[in-house]
């Protein structure tokens, strides 16, 4: 349904046992290892350049909850975010006690705070660089701060996503922006709750402050795990290629069974409708024993669709396609 299932990287087990006898505070900023490898991971995943913050989080998600709360907004302010989505992105409004405004290009009414998912959850969409541009060029008219959730950045398939931090998308100017990343994807360590938040360094400085009052820290053996595995790009291949063959199997089971898939040009899900309710779609697949989750979940938009994981196995992916047939 989601949650990797992909064995971790042998290197990435033995840097956290390596790091278990940690009877000290960690650093909520990373420790100086930490820092060096999101650096250097994010100039070379992420084409970031010049004097941008980072620092890790535990996990993404504790994250998309609270960035709202944490950079002050409450009632009267609004946080647009995509029409249909990652649904922590509206409970982390409703926690500031801000109003939601769903949009997939700039709207006509300013905001505090847009988050953008490229490539998305659910749906797999890329937002292509001219609308990256003009997020970025909206929220600066607006002074907006914009969030990209970059979770899925490392699958790329017919369409190839870009980060925020590219001087491409941001003219090399990173105010008000962040890219918010994760590992649970790219290195299968949803386990161990790894994730960094980048960009304008002074709101990376600032939520440093608050993030060490409260408490939302790293723990060390995980901190040493994220400095193997943004070291290294090969274990990220060999998921990669996993991922990649499971869509192609997924893919054509779908639509052989009549299925048509939106989007899903990249990351980690296709999205699927048979052009009837959502719901309707969840239980005839579940009666062939295939667990999908009805796109209603991620928006009003999406009631029309499925969201399918390659998160199985490849032995359950192959039966999956087996019982569509
Ligand atoms: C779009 C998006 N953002 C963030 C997350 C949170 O991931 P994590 O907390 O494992 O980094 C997820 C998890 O599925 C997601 O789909």
């Amino acid at each position: 349904m989601g949650t990797p299932v992909d064995p971790v990287d042998p290197a990435i087990m033995a840097a956290l046992s390596a790091a278990a006898d940690a009877p000290g505070y960690p650093l909520t900023m990373g420790s100086v290892a930490l820092r060096g490898a999101m650096r250097a991971y994010l100039t070379r995943t992420s084409a970031a350049v010049g004097d941008f913050g980072v620092i890790p989080t535990v996990g993404s998600k504790e994250l998309v909850a609270w960035l709202p709360t944490f950079l002050g907004l409450g009632a009267g302010d609004t946080v647009v975010i995509p029409e249909v989505c990652y649904p922590t992105y509206e409970v982390g409004a409703m926690l500031a006690g801000a109003d939601v405004l769903r949009a997939d290009s700039p709207p006509g009414v300013p905001a505090a705070l847009v988050w953008i998912n490229s490539p998305g959850n659910p749906h797999g969409r890329v937002t292509d660089l001219d609308e990256m541009r003009a997020w970025v060029a909206w929220a600066r008219g607006c002074g907006a701060v914009l969030a990209s959730d970059e979770c899925y950045l490392s699958l790329p398939w017919e369409q190839t996503p870009i980060s925020v931090l590219d001087p491409a998308v941001n003219d090399g100017d990173l105010t008000g922006l962040l890219a918010v990343q994760s590992l649970s994807k790219r290195s299968n360590l949803a386990g161990y709750r790894a994730g960094l938040i980048a960009g304008d360094p002074a709101i990376v400085r600032e939520l440093l402050t608050i993030r060490k009052h409260a408490g939302l820290i790293v723990p060390d053996p995980v901190q040493a795990a994220m400095v193997a595995a943004l070291g290294d790009e090969a274990h990220v291949e060999v998921q990669r290629e996993r991922y990649r063959a499971r869509r192609v199997i997924m893919r054509d089971g779908l639509e052989k069974a009549g299925f048509r898939i939106e989007h899903s040009t990249a990351g980690l899900y296709l999205w699927a409708t048979r052009d009837e309710p959502g719901w309707d779609t969840t239980a005839w697949l579940a009666d062939l024993g295939i667990l999908v989750v009805p796109g209603a979940f991620y928006g009003p938009a999406g009631e029309s669709f499925v969201r399918i994981a390659l998160t199985a196995s490849d032995e359950r992916i192959a039966a999956a396609a087996e019982r569509l047939g």
